[in-house]
């Protein structure tokens, strides 16, 4: 993210926010190496991250928040660290959702949910049923998630309507596609930030990626807080949103 403009938090509140902003939390492995802490520590702090971030998006009328909490890819890292997430998914939902609930978060999940144990499935489910009425914002978390696989699982529902004769081929069209997506009803994201300086999309929302901005941060994600996410919605602001147009749209 640049630094070459003044930042103003104070004054964030006089801009339009992305209405929906999507994050790859990366980093947290590094930032515990380089504190000499096991990575653990850093996907714990990497909650902490999680929650302020929540609160901030909140606060600032952000309207939908996209998490990436754990790719179809992380399944090959090793089971103790696996373990370790899935630990801290269910403690998030078991000591969060009533918070959430309270502020007014409705938590939507996408992702594929038939390789996760049972007992996070219903979790899932439980959080999503909880806060269905909620709309101040809604958090999606991406678990168990990739982009190709989703695109993959859209296709094939949509071909089984073609297959039953409830669909005509000729209908299958992009716009047709996008219905069958985990979240058809979330807008695509307005700005997607990933930190920790890597800078690639990873399999995250490629379908929904089609024109949202990209800011990428250096810090690593334990570090990120209300200020960062206030930063990289500055740098949202100075871009020229065209669509393929020619008329540059303000990034609200
Ligand atoms: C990337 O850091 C982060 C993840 C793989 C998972 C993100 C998870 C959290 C922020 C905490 C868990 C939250 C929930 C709700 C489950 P990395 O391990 O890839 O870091 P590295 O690239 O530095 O090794």
């Amino acid at each position: 993210m640049s630094k070459s403009a003044p930042l103003r938090p104070a004054e964030i509140g006089d801009f339009a926010v992305p209405r929906h902003v999507a994050i790859i939390m990366d980093g947290n492995g590094r930032w515990a190496a380089a504190r000499g802490l096991p990575r653990g520590e850093g996907h714990r702090r990497g909650v902490e991250a999680l929650r302020r971030t929540v609160r901030a998006a909140g606060d600032l009328g952000i309207g939908f928040l996209t998490i990436f909490s754990f790719s179809a890819e992380n399944w090959s890292r090793p089971s103790a660290e696996i373990l370790e997430l899935m630990g801290l998914l269910r403690r998030f939902i078991r000591r969060d959702l009533a918070d959430l609930h309270r502020r007014g978060v409705r938590v939507r999940v996408i992702g594929e949910r038939e390789d996760l144990d049972p007992d996070i499935r219903r979790l899932l489910d439980e959080a999503e049923e909880l806060t269905k009425d909620n709309s101040r914002l809604v958090l999606v978390v991406a678990f168990n998630y990739g982009a190709r696989q989703e695109i993959a699982r859209a296709a094939r529902r949509m071909a089984a309507q073609v297959v039953a004769g409830d669909l005509a081929l000729n209908a299958v069209t992009a716009d047709k596609l996008a219905g069958y997506l985990d979240a058809p009803d979330v807008p695509d994201p307005d700005l997607i930030i990933r930190t920790s300086g890597e800078q690639r999309l990873s399999n995250f929302l490629l379908w929904q990626a089609a024109y949202s901005e990209l800011v990428f941060v250096p810090a690593y994600w334990p570090e990120f807080d209300r200020t960062a996410l206030e930063d990289a919605i500055i740098e949202y602001r100075r871009r020229e949103r065209r669509f393929g147009g020619l008329v540059a749209q303000t990034g609200s």
